[in-house]
């Protein structure tokens, strides 16, 4: 399946002269335009289900810079809603969400099959964006990987050290394991439904597997992340999986083959010369700048960035930071990162 776009050329295992580039959380705070735009919506979640005004703040970072893909503006916290849980977001702290704790708390959650409703403003926004994205831009949908989204669920907010989830699985494997799996049957209908609604790739954001340890990260990260990759996959053969089993270490090595994934996107924890030699071999990988530089800029962005190309320039390879873009970072210092990749 050849393509022109070269996101979707990298991913099928094509080593390209230059890798493109797309950034976590491209569309964000960092940008005056996402700010207007944001309080033209109101919140944050009123913006992830105004389907014009969340495809605009897709298309800012594109018509700014040009990157190569577009990812789906949403949210990871969508899904834990739309199966009936409470979701809020407090400015400068983060989201809140009803707590799961116990099996009735899991009986009050909907079935995965109930989640269209609520979630078909987000298909809206992806059939607008596929209409609107230039001809080059990949359109990437996304989820996040059912531990992350448990963690949430089961903590009510983001915690340093994801405790709560810890202690569930612990306390009550059973309540826990339920839980793992209706997010696991969400997440394939609700990235099926992207899918059809014109995402072209799709990207699991495992946020917190770095804190399982053991047969717990093969369990909990690469097993869901497997179940979904090969469910999604055999509903829309030929769609692109990426992967982000974000704090995975070593943990790196292997997991093409363990999810099934196309491409693993790496943080910046992982040293990108370690990465060409265990992870790249087994396909494409995404990454690793450290968010940092688009705040500090200069001489180091510059150095970091040729190093990260370089080092991945033996296969194939999707630029990326190793995270999301932090809201005090300088526009400048993304178009700095840009050229670098672009221009060398
Ligand atoms: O990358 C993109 O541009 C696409 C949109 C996107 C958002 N969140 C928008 C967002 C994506 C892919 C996510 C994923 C997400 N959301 C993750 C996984 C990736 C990661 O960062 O580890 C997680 C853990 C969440 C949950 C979440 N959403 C948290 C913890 C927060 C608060 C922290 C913060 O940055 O404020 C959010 C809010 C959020 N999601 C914002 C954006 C642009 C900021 C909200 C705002 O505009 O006020």
């Amino acid at each position: 399946m050849a393509s022109d776009k070269l996101i979707l050329r990298a991913l099928a295992g094509e080593t390209l002269p230059t890798p493109p580039i797309w950034m976590m959380r491209q569309a964000g705070r960092y940008l005056p335009e996402y700010k207007a735009t944001r309080a033209k919506a109101g919140d944050f979640l009123s913006l992830c289900y105004n389907p014009e005004l969340a495809a605009e703040v897709t298309l800012q970072p594109i018509r700014r810079y040009g990157f190569d893909a577009a990812i789906l503006f949403a949210d990871i916290l969508l899904v834990p809603q739309a199966l009936g849980a409470d979701l809020w977001f407090v400015t400068g702290e983060g989201p809140r969400l009803s707590t799961i704790t116990d099996a009735r708390g899991l009986e009050a959650l909907k079935p995965a099959s109930e989640i269209h409703d609520h979630l078909a403003p987000v298909y809206e926004t992806v059939g607008i964006l596929a209409k609107q994205l230039p001809k080059e831009t990949t359109l990437i949908g996304f989820a996040g990987a059912p531990w992350t989204v448990a963690t949430y669920m089961i903590a009510g907010q983001g915690t340093p050290d994801q405790a709560p989830a810890h202690l569930l699985k612990q306390e009550n494997r059973p309540v826990f394991d339920a839980l793992m799996e209706r997010i696991t049957e969400a997440t394939i209908a609700y990235l099926s439904a992207q899918i059809e609604a014109g995402a072209e790739v799709v990207k699991l954001f495992d946020s917190w597997a770095g804190s399982l340890q053991g047969a717990d990260f093969e369990r909990y990260s690469l097993a869901p992340m497997q179940a979904i990759t090969a469910a999604v996959k055999k509903a829309h053969p030929g769609v692109p999986v990426i992967a982000f089993p974000r704090g995975a270490g070593e943990r790196f090595a292997g997991a093409h083959a363990a999810i099934g994934a196309d491409c693993i996107a790496l943080d910046d924890g992982v040293d990108a010369a370690w990465a060409a030699q265990h992870v790249q071999p087994a396909g494409c990988v995404q990454g690793n700048l450290a968010s940092r530089h688009m705040v500090t800029g200069g001489d180091d962005l510059v150095r970091e960035t040729r190093g990260i190309v370089d080092a991945l320039s033996g296969g194939p390879h999707i630029f990326n930071l190793g995270h999301g873009i932090t809201p005090d970072a300088d526009p400048a210092n993304v178009q700095l990162m840009i050229d670098t990749v672009r221009k060398g």
